[in-house]
């Protein structure tokens, strides 16, 4: 759902981190949100960039997002940093949550530069909460990580800051992750080396969550030779091609289906599957939701049957 926003500040939270407070244009309150979700910003610049809300949920009138500015933008945070400025209006879709904090025995937030943003309303929320938890967030040097000193204050030593340049390099995730209490849930956002190494040394897959900025690479789909896709309500059929995504082709049939990322990483193009069998290429469905196969995300995901029939 979009909504108009306006931007009532921003604000220097570490250096190349901007944080933007957003409101609604006559007040009123915005709808609720929950630890973990994020926003889609609609840029001026025709593109679409997704920010987690760093802010707090029971604020209803404000939303707020830290933006570090990337040495290589592709045209978001860049415009975000050159372009937001107090009174700005733009449409922001969301809020959408596709990694929401479950409830455990024991959590362990594990944060990465700027993928600290979902993880301070995490922090706040499991401080209340008063369970058992603890963090570690790392960056290259402290002057670029922002909530450092607002998570110390929030979690006191269960919060870790880790800067690089402090020590001899990144954290020793494999000691990090050696003994972990049974009935852990370990949730990581961050840059890719990061997540991948949590990855390898968490032994148990099932017992980790993230968040990732931008799809890793991954194998060419099996589904090469392509397949039919039927819209349901509209009667459209349309071919889609081995070189073509699905929400290609159905927008070249003029069946525009909402989207964001075009990487399988932010939930904006979910579409319910009625035939068919999906081939799960994006980052956001559970292993559960994939195996059940009532949905799947038209941006990236492909179809192992010859037809494929979609609630559109
Ligand atoms: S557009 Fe983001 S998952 Fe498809």
């Amino acid at each position: 759902m979009s909504h108009e926003v306006r931007v009532h500040s921003t604000t220097w939270l570490a250096s190349g981190v901007v944080q933007v407070e957003f409101r609604d244009p006559a007040g009123a309150d915005l709808p609720a949100w929950e630890p973990g979700a994020h926003l889609a910003l609609q840029l001026g610049n025709g593109t679409t960039r997704e920010y987690s809300l760093c802010g707090d949920p029971a604020d209803r009138r404000s939303w707020a997002v830290a933006v570090m500015r990337e040495p290589n933008s592709r045209g978001g945070s860049s415009w975000v940093h050159e372009r937001l400025t107090a009174g700005t209006l733009l449409k922001v879709d969301g809020p959408r949550n596709n990694f929401p904090l479950e409830p455990a025995e024991h959590h362990l937030l594990i944060a990465g530069g700027i993928g600290v943003t979902p993880m301070r309303p995490m922090a706040a929320e499991l401080a209340d909460r008063g369970g058992d938890w603890r963090m570690l967030y790392c960056g290259r040097s402290r002057q670029s990580m922002a909530f450092a000193a607002q998570l110390r204050d929030i979690g006191g030593d269960r919060v870790r800051v880790h800067a690089d340049d402090e020590h001899d390099g990144p954290p020793d995730l494999q000691a990090e992750l050696a003994d972990l209490a049974p009935g852990t849930l370990v949730y990581c956002c961050g840059p890719e080396p990061l997540i991948n190494a949590v990855e390898s040394a968490l032994p148990d897959p099932s017992a980790l969550r993230v968040e990732r900025f931008r799809a890793p690479d991954q194998p060419p789909s099996t589904s090469d030779d392509g397949f039919d896709v039927v819209c349901e309500d509209s009667g459209v059929r349309v071919f889609v091609g081995p070189d073509v995504s699905v929400l290609d082709a159905l927008a070249d049939a003029g069946v525009d289906v909402p989207n964001s990322c075009q990487e399988g990483v932010c939930g904006t193009c979910e579409t319910k599957v009625l035939g068919g069998e999906p081939e799960h290429r994006d980052h956001v469905l559970s292993p559960g939701e994939r195996e059940s196969g009532d949905t799947m995300m038209l941006c990236v995901s492909r179809c192992r049957s010859a037809e494929l029939v979609l609630n559109l």
